[in-house]
C-alpha cells in the first residue's frame, strides 16, 4: 500500500464536560487542518474506560463528543469521524505495543502519576498502559501529524519511541517482507495556536480540566450564555490593570490565561489583544471576553443540541466512519502481523 505523505489523527475522550480547553487546544485545530490534510478524528472510548464510566453516561458522552466535532465544523463526509471501539485494530495493535513499550517508559508518564495519585496500586492496568493504546491509535493509520494540547506532548514522545523501537526490533523482518524500513512513521505533534494550555478560571496554576470538581473552573461547550458570562465575571484575576506588552503577562498566570483565551477566540495574537486592552481594567475586558465567548460558543452549543436530538443519525455517522477507518487499518495490521511472524488467514 502506498504510504500517504501527510495524515492527521487525533482523539478526544468521551468523559463528559467538554470544555474551552478541549475546544481551543484541540478541536479548533482539527477544523483548520481539514483544509490541507486527510484527517481522522476519533472519540476514544477505550481510553475513557481506563477509569470507571457509568455505562449510560459513556454512551451519551460518545455521542456528545461526536456532536461537538461536527458542530465545530468537522466534516464527517470529507474526513473520518468514528469511535475507537468500533475499529478493533486499535486494541489489537495496542496489545502488540504493550509488548514493545518498556515498563520504565510508562513509569515516567506524568499523566499516569497525576491520575493515579496516591492510589497507584489501585489504578487499572489500562490506565498504566494508556499511552500504548494512544500510540496504536495513531500508528494503526501511519498518521504523520497529531494536533493536541500541550498536556499530550509526553504521550506523543512515547508514541515516537514505540514506533522507533518497533522499526528497529523488527528491521530484518520488515526488510524480508519488502516493506519500507520506516515501517511506522515517527508522528509529529502539532501543538500550535495561542491556547495550547488553557488554565482553570479559578486558579491560573491549574489546567482547565473535565474532572475539576468546581464547574466555575471551566467553560463547558454546553454552557448557556448566562453561565458563560457568569463564569468569566467570576474568573480569578489580579489587582493590576492589563499590561500593554506580552512581557507584562509574566508571573500573572490568570491575566495571561484570559488574554490567551480572548486571543484564541478572536483569532489574533496576545500582542494584538493587549494593544487594545493594555492599561485598562479587567472589568471592561471581561465584559468583552464574555460577549466574544458567547458569540463563538453559543452557535456550537445550539448545533450540538440539534444533533443530539437525533442519536440514530450520530450513530450512523460513527458506523460509517468506522467502516472507512477499518479500510485503512485492516491492511496495515495485516502487515504488522506478518512482520511479527504471526500466522493469519490469507
Ligand atoms: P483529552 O480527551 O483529555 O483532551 C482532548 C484534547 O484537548 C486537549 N486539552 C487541552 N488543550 C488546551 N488546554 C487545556 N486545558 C486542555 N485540556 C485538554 C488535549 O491536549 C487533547 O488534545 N490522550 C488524549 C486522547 C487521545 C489521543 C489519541 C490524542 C487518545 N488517543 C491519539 C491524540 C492522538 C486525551 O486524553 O485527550
Amino acid at each position: 500500500m502506498a504510504a500517504v505523505s501527510h495524515r492527521v489523527f487525533s482523539g478526544v475522550q468521551p468523559t463528559g464536560n467538554l470544555h474551552l480547553g478541549n475546544y481551543l487546544g484541540a478541536i479548533t485545530r482539527f477544523v483548520a487542518l481539514q483544509e490541507t490534510h486527510e484527517c481522522i478524528y476519533c472519540v476514544v472510548d477505550l481510553h475513557a474506560i481506563t477509569t470507571w464510566q457509568e455505562p449510560a453516561e459513556l454512551t451519551k458522552n460518545i455521542r456528545e463528543v461526536t456532536a461537538a466535532f461536527i458542530a465545530s465544523g468537522i466534516d464527517p463526509d470529507k474526513h473520518i469521524v468514528f469511535n475507537q471501539s468500533q475499529v478493533v485494530e486499535h486494541a489489537e495493535l495496542a496489545w502488540m505495543f504493550n509488548c514493545v513499550a518498556r515498563m520504565g517508559w510508562l513509569n515516567r508518564m506524568t499523566q499516569f502519576k497525576e491520575k493515579a495519585g496516591k492510589h497507584r496500586e489501585n489504578a487499572s492496568v489500562g490506565l498504566f498502559a494508556y499511552p500504548a493504546l494512544m500510540a496504536a491509535d495513531i500508528l494503526a493509520y501511519r498518521a504523520t501529524h497529531v494536533p493536541v494540547g500541550e498536556d499530550q506532548k509526553q504521550h506523543l514522545e512515547l508514541t515516537r519511541d514505540i514506533a522507533q523501537k518497533f522499526n528497529v526490533d523488527f528491521a530484518a523482518s520488515i526488510a524480508s517482507h519488502g516493506y519500507d524500513e520506516t515501517f511506522f512513521p515517527l508522528p509529529e505533534p502539532l501543538i500550535t495556536g495561542p491556547a495550547t494550555r488553557v488554565m482553570s478560571l479559578r486558579d491560573g496554576a491549574k489546567k482547565m480540566s473535565k474532572s475539576d470538581p468546581s464547574d466555575l473552573s471551566r467553560i463547558n461547550l454546553t454552557d448557556d450564555a448566562d453561565t458563560i458570562a457568569k463564569k468569566i465575571r467570576k474568573a480569578k484575576t489580579d489587582p493590576e490593570p492589563l499590561p500593554s506588552e506580552t512581557e507584562g503577562l509574566a508571573d500573572r498566570p490568570e491575566a495571561d490565561n484570559l488574554v490567551g483565551i480572548f486571543s484564541a477566540l478572536n483569532d489574533q495574537t496576545a500582542a494584538q489583544t493587549l494593544s487594545h486592552y493594555g492599561g485598562g481594567q479587567f472589568s471592561e475586558f471581561k465584559a468583552d471576553l464574555a460577549n466574544l465567548a458567547v458569540e463563538k460558543l453559543s452557535p456550537i452549543a445550539g448545533e450540538m443540541s440539534r444533533l443530539l436530538a437525533d442519536p440514530a443519525h450520530i450513530d450512523t455517522i460513527l458506523c460509517d466512519g468506522a467502516d472507512r477507518a477499518r479500510a485503512i487499518t485492516s491492511p496495515i495490521l495485516r502487515q504488522v502481523r506478518d512482520v511479527i511472524g504471526l500466522i493469519q488467514r490469507s
